[in-house]
């Protein structure tokens, strides 16, 4: 009987330092002064108006948490799409529709897949694509 409650309070302390192990990590990274957490470009922000302005306010509220402030990629959860790589000969404005609406599958980056995005109307894509195509633009992506 003894040894079971010395074991079920090792067991106890061993869940309390992992909790405090998570914990403190994640405050080390409310700490950084950069926004989400690690961007991984560096995106020049274009005077944004009309639907891209609307389109950053969705993106944020959708898919910066991945995609990062600026769509500048976020290091862990998901990729730039101020990259070479989203340019629209590559992955056109089609790609960007689907993208939400279906998920996609890691082919790309090593972050895994993406789930698909509840709560977003045709119109709304349409505006975050606006606001990605802008950014990209001011990032010599054409
Ligand atoms: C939970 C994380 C997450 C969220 C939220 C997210 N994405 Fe993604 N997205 C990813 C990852 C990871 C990839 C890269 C997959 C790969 O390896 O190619 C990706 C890829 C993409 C691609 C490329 C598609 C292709 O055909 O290769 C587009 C476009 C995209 N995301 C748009 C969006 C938009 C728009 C939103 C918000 C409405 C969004 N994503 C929200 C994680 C996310």
């Amino acid at each position: 009987m003894k040894r079971i409650a010395i074991i079920g309070i090792l067991i106890l302390g061993l869940a309390a330092a992992g909790y405090y192990w998570v914990q403190s990590g994640t405050g080390e990274m409310a700490d950084e002064p950069s926004t989400i957490s690690g961007s991984m470009v560096e995106v020049t922000v274009p005077e944004l108006t009309g639907a891209a302005l609307i389109g950053e306010q969705i993106f944020n509220a959708k898919c910066a948490a991945c995609h990062g402030e600026n769509a500048a990629g976020v290091e862990g959860a998901g990729p730039p799409l101020v990259h070479i790589i989203y340019e629209p000969s590559h992955h056109g404005d089609m790609a960007f529709m689907l993208a939400p609406r279906r998920g996609v599958q890691a082919h790309h980056w090593r972050f895994g897949n993406m789930a698909p995005v509840e709560g977003l109307t045709d119109g709304d894509i349409k505006q975050i694509i606006t606001y990605v195509r802008t950014l990209q633009r001011a990032n010599g992506i054409n």
